[in-house]
């Protein structure tokens, strides 16, 4: 079913479904090395999270969440061979209520994308890499019995968290703050991995762009403006050099309520 509109490069009509999966996530020219991607579902007014002040959780906000952007990150999330999250994120899953945002999802709509990672030879799930300096989280059990790796990078001194969280089950990576993205990218590109998908939020987009190692972003914009107080926008802080991007695609989605635009920005080299 032609549900999307391309806009660009190439007018006409499109399907949501596989949309990320179709086109080459690699640039054709790429060099073979660790590429870097990311996503965001944002509303107009630049709003990625809300945040609940009287219970302190934050999330990506109701009003632009949508089954069609989560298929599109499920698609994302199945081509990476290591996702990326935070300390923030494994802490915020003690909460019964928030769902794991640690794909591949195990609901029948997205087994197509188990069987396009058994097809190309991937494991089952990516593995895992976390940003934390607090370390004061506990490794999901469920990525444990999942049997996929989990590597947790920090500035952290903290030898007492840090050997808890080894006896765990995670290899722990030391780095100096100010090296940390850049680092944590080159030490997983050593390790073999070759796709590593950020799902972490504006901070970690923050240290990933301050060490140039962003390749791709995928934005969903969902027109809707939604306002609210908390200044939780796609990125945080300044950066020292501005990142600058070019369009690679963009599909106009009329078929969610409210329309929303799909767009995938690469990093002008
Ligand atoms: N709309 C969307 O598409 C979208 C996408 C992602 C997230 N979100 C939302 O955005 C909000 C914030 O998400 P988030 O807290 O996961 O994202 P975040 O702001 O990127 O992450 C913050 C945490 O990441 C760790 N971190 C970041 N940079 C680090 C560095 N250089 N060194 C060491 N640790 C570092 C720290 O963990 P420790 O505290 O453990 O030290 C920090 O607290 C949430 O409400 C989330 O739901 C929305």
């Amino acid at each position: 079913m032609k549900d999307l509109q391309q806009l660009y490069p190439t007018p006409g009509p499109a399907t949501l479904r596989g949309l990320y999966l179709r086109e080459p996530l690699l640039p054709r020219d790429w060099d073979n090395g660790i590429f870097v991607y990311s996503n965001f579902v944002i509303s107009i007014d630049g709003r990625i999270t809300t945040e609940d002040s009287s219970t302190n959780a934050s999330g990506v906000p109701k009003a632009i969440a949508n089954p069609r952007d989560w298929r599109l990150f499920q698609e994302l999330a199945a081509q990476s061979d290591v996702l990326l999250t935070n300390g923030s994120h494994l802490r915020r899953l003690k909460n019964p209520r928030v769902k794991s945002v640690l794909p591949l999802s195990a609901k029948p709509e997205f087994q197509d994308l188990h069987d396009w990672r058994m097809a190309r030879g991937l494991a089952s799930q990516p593995d895992v890499a976390v940003l934390s300096a607090r370390l004061d989280f506990e490794l999901p059990a469920v990525l444990l019995q999942q049997q996929r790796r989990i590597y947790v990078f920090t500035p952290s001194t903290d030898r007492a968290a840090v050997a808890g969280l080894r006896r765990a089950g995670a290899t722990v990576i030391e780095y100096a703050p100010e090296t940390i993205a850049g680092g944590m990218v080159g030490w997983l590109e050593q390790a073999g991995y070759r796709r590593l998908y950020s799902v972490a939020g504006p901070r970690v987009l923050n240290s990933l762009l301050e060490d140039d190692v962003v390749d791709a972003l995928f934005l969903t914009t969902v027109h809707r403006i939604i306002g609210g107080d908390s200044a939780r926008t796609l990125h945080h802080g300044a950066l020292q050099a501005p990142a600058d991007f070019v369009l690679r695609s963009l599909y106009l989605d009329v078929t969610n309520d409210p329309q929303q635009t799909l767009a995938r920005y690469d990093r002008r080299r």
